[in-house]
């Protein structure tokens, strides 16, 4: 027995330390329940009649997941910190500081058995007012409850598509008691340090930043409206504001990048000669093509608001009539340049403006047009005989420039089938021998004698031939010049064609990089204001000299821009 007892001591003190423990242990769950006895969660906390329950928010973002811009909705995942006392809730008061005195930590409660403020997210699109997960609440031992559930928000934000892709965008999350009215319920922002939480709160480590867009600004405000009485819901929110820039640099590599490049080559429609006409065209139009493809793109992108065009599809429809341009102006140059003679009559002045003023003003590699130089010609009268010998001379010297050899004969051939057929065989055997010789054969007997009177005779004898002779000569001569006059003509409307295509090119490469230049200007100056609200210069951030307290604050500094 004696061995006995301290053994049974032993068991009674560990028996004892064991229930102490459990006591302790449960004191917690002692308390919930103590708490939990006769509470209603669906009644406000209200200790006496008029009474206002004060609920300070803080909205933390973790991460702006993105921004659709064709239902343009904001998607944002936060927490939303909420914090309000509820009377019924506490135990540093006497008669439960008795029992739970020693109860110095919070309590977590699940947060669906105690009563809820029940702020939701007024500018949702997708019918989730609520928050993603309902997480305990900590309970104060005053009775103060601290609620942080994660949400995943979809709001409403209207976007301004102007000067997409380099826009910026003021989104709003609106949150309102669904059904306390401020008489009841008092929304305000968080305080802390003393001071007003007037931000959207971002914590460096938490947050992921978006690829898209950067967060310019981040104020939050409490909103009274006064259209509304005090009893209407209407009448107080808690607004928080997310200004955000988008990052071009994905459009300028995969739309406008491409766009400009594209255009450009539709200029290059110019380097191709006036009477490649038809490449002209089909390149031009192949370049329209491509840009509608491009336009279908950015169609998609943004919403189907007729308001207004956004900047990128401005470019668009910019290049496109520069190119709608450059396909009328590649017809009209192509009518240009293949006019004859036959078809249109190109008058002087025509001549004067196109061929001479404007080759000369854009400094063309063309020999410009003078009244002179278009005048043909005369061909010496070829009548007398003394002319004659050189009459083989006479016809090199016809001044045409381009004349080849094949047309003469051809022009020859005219002559011969234009003669008498009895003529013909003698023609033909004269071919043979050639006219000249004929002549000269018959001219020689005289020449040979040498007396003037064997000479006459002789010249007598070969005076048809020598008629003949004169006779085609003036024809290939006449035909030649005809058909000189002809191709000069035909040139010269070449040469307008082409006066006509510098002029347009550099008007539309003026055009083209002047307006390139000009819209993406407007895009680089649409800057979000350097304040969050007009008129307003204050920043709603944190003042710098918290900021600075810690290495950890300076990465958040980052984020301040
Ligand atoms: C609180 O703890 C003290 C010592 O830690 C103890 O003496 C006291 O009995 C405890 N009070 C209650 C109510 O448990
Ligand atoms: C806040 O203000 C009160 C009085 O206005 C002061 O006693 C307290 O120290 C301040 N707290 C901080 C953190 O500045
Ligand atoms: C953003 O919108 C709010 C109203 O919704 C307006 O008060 C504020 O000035 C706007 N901010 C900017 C920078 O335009």
């Amino acid at each position: 027995m004696d061995s006995g007892s301290p053994c049974s001591l032993a068991i009674f003190v560990r028996m004892f330390m064991v229930s102490a423990t459990a006591s302790a242990l449960n004191l917690e769950g002692e308390l919930f329940k103590d708490l939990m006895k006769g509470y209603n969660k669906n009644v406000r906390p209200m200790e006496k009649s008029g009474d206002i329950t004060q609920v300070s928010i803080k909205m933390t973002l973790t991460n702006l997941i993105s921004l659709n811009e064709k239902e343009e909705a904001l998607m944002t995942s936060v927490w939303i910190e909420m914090n309000w006392c509820d009377y019924r809730l506490r135990w540093d008061q006497p008669p439960r500081s008795d029992l739970y005195g020693n109860i110095t930590s919070e309590l977590r409660v699940p947060s669906k058995s105690i009563w809820l403020p029940d702020v939701i997210l007024e500018n949702n699109v997708d019918g989730q007012f609520e928050v993603a997960l309902y997480c305990n609440a900590l309970v104060s031992p005053n009775g103060c409850v601290y609620w942080l559930p994660p949400a995943i928000y979809r709001s409403a934000c209207a976007i301004t598509v102007n000067y997409f892709p380099f826009d910026w965008q003021n989104c709003t999350m609106v949150f309102r008691s669904e059904t306390y009215s401020a008489n009841e319920i008092e929304l305000v922002l968080k305080e802390e340090d003393n001071h007003t939480l007037e931000w959207v709160d971002i914590d460096p480590e938490a947050f992921t930043e978006n690829g898209e867009w950067a967060i310019r600004h981040r104020p939050a405000k409490k909103v009274i409206n006064s259209l509304y009485t005090k009893d209407d819901l209407e009448y107080q929110e808690v607004v928080f504001f997310l200004i955000i820039q988008r990052k071009p640099l994905f459009y300028v590599i995969n739309i406008i990048a491409p766009c400009v490049l594209f255009s450009s080559l539709g200029l290059l429609v110019y380097y191709l000669p006036a009477k490649a006409g038809g490449q002209k065209c089909t390149m031009s139009i192949a370049t329209l093509l491509g840009q509608t493809v491009f336009l279908f793109l950015i169609a998609k992108k943004v919403p189907e608001t007729s308001n207004a065009v956004p900047l990128i599809g401005k470019y668009l429809m910019f290049v496109m009539s520069v190119t709608t341009m450059v396909v009328m102006n590649c017809v009209i140059v192509l009518n240009v340049s293949l006019r004859t003679p036959n078809t249109h009559i190109m008058t002087d002045k025509v001549r004067k403006i196109l061929l001479n003023i404007l080759p000369r003003l854009l400094r063309m590699q063309m020999r410009p047009w003078t009244p002179n130089t278009h005048e043909t010609p005369k061909i010496p009268e070829t009548g007398n005989e003394e002319t004659l010998s050189a009459g083989r001379k006479g016809v090199f010297l016809v001044p045409c420039r381009r004349r080849s050899s094949m047309a003469l004969i051809t022009k020859a051939e005219e002559y011969s089938m234009r003669t008498a057929r009895s003529e013909l065989m003698f023609t033909r055997l004269r071919e043979r021998n050639g006219l000249m010789k004929s002549v000269l054969e018959k001219l020689r007997d005289g020449l040979e004698g040498g007396t003037a009177e064997q000479l006459s005779t002789s010249l007598a004898k070969a005076s048809p031939e020598l008629k003949q002779c004169v006779a085609s000569c003036k024809h290939i001569a006449e035909t030649a010049r005809q058909q000189s006059n002809f191709q000069n003509e035909n040139e010269e409307w070449f040469l307008v064609a082409r006066v006509i295509d510098r002029v347009c090119f550099i008007i539309m490469v003026l055009v083209f990089f002047i307006g390139t230049i000009a819209i993406f200007l407007m895009g680089h100056f649409n800057q979000p204001p350097s304040s969050p609200f007009l008129g307003d210069p204050r920043k709603y951030l944190p003042s710098l000299q918290n900021l600075t307290d810690t290495p950890e604050n300076a990465v958040r500094a980052d984020f301040l821009g």
